[in-house]
């Protein structure tokens, strides 16, 4: 497979600083060493350059680095479609507004191609707020909801070339749901599986029975890691931990579970805070994980590609 590493350094999106030196950090905890010893090409296409601030109205909620945020997510989406043409794209966060503009970009794409767009958010969070009903503020919140076309974002965000159908996104790992979000997610068709689903069902058959969807559809699979999804004293490297998290062996068999699929077709890491982490505790994690979603598994053995 050929990877193609495209850094977003974004964390205007989200309020503690560190953010933004994800992807040096993840490229320097061996992450393209471990791509090449799956035997995937790797070319490093750099860093979205920083755009100028979009000019946007004036909101009447309190939205912090508006401006700034989305230019980086229509900049973000123009480097998705193109990345896109061919080969496997992995975005390097940056916060989790990134994905705004790569899911946005990728959605393009397949929608020209003619496939439907599946979405697995692994998060702790459901990034389900509108620039309406975000009470922090942090923009880090919201891209979820703007990805499936929820109102109020017009002429603050890029509009969206083909918005996501609800029912093919998959949220996973969530257990931290603000009020209002709480709301929206009832109204939608979105599969919802938050760590009460993954303790009873086990992660294994919740993923299944997404991915035996996608295949049905012939979809395309985005996979969006917001390594909060992992329990934090095993990443305590991100800006806002929820306890009660993945554990690693569930991690490493969603991984595993998606790399055997063969339905995967992009991914986005955020939300890796390397000021916050523990001597690179979550970035190797991370790195670890992205390698068996590639087709690393455990023996160090590959299962035939
Ligand atoms: N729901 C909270 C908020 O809107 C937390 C969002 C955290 N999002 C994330 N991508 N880590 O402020
Ligand atoms: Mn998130
Ligand atoms: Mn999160
Ligand atoms: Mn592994």
């Amino acid at each position: 497979m050929k990877c193609k590493l495209i850094s977003v350094p974004v964390e205007q999106g989200q309020p503690v600083p560190g953010c933004a030196l994800g992807p040096e950090v993840l490229k320097d905890a061996g992450l393209v060493a471990a791509l090449r010893d799956l035997g995937h090409e790797v070319v490093d296409l750099g860093a979205v350059p920083t755009p100028q601030p979009r000019a946007v109205p004036a909101h009447a909620n309190r939205l912090k680095f508006l401006p700034e945020v989305s230019a980086w997510v229509e900049a973000t989406a123009g480097m998705a479609y193109e990345a896109s043409a061919d080969g496997f794209p992995i975005f390097l966060g940056g916060d989790h507004s990134i994905s705004a503009g790569s899911v946005s970009g990728l959605a393009r794409r397949a929608a020209e191609e003619g496939r439907p767009l599946f979405v697995l958010w692994m998060d702790a969070h459901s990034d389900f707020h509108t620039l309406d009903s975000t009470t922090s503020g942090n923009l880090h919140g919201v891209p979820l909801a703007y990805l499936c076309g929820l109102p109020g974002f017009e002429g603050y965000f890029p509009p969206l070339a083909a918005p996501l159908s609800p029912q093919h996104v998959c949220i996973l790992g969530l257990r931290s749901v603000d009020a209002a979000e709480r709301e929206a997610l009832a109204e939608t068709a979105m599969r919802v599986h938050d760590m009460s689903a993954i303790d009873r069902k086990g992660i294994a058959a919740l993923l299944d029975s997404f991915l035996n969807e996608v295949r049905a559809a012939n979809g395309l699979l985005h996979v969006s890691f917001d390594v909060d999804f992992l329990d934090p004293p095993l990443a305590p490297g991100v800006g806002t931990p929820v306890q009660g998290g993945a554990t690693f062996r569930e991690a490493h068999l969603a991984m595993e579970l998606l790399y055997e699929s063969r339905l995967v077709t992009s991914l986005d890491v955020v939300e890796l805070n390397p000021v916050l982490d523990e001597r690179g505790r979550t970035a190797g994690l991370a790195v670890e994980l992205v390698g068996s979603l590639l087709g690393k598994t455990i023996t160090g053995k590959r299962r035939a590609a």
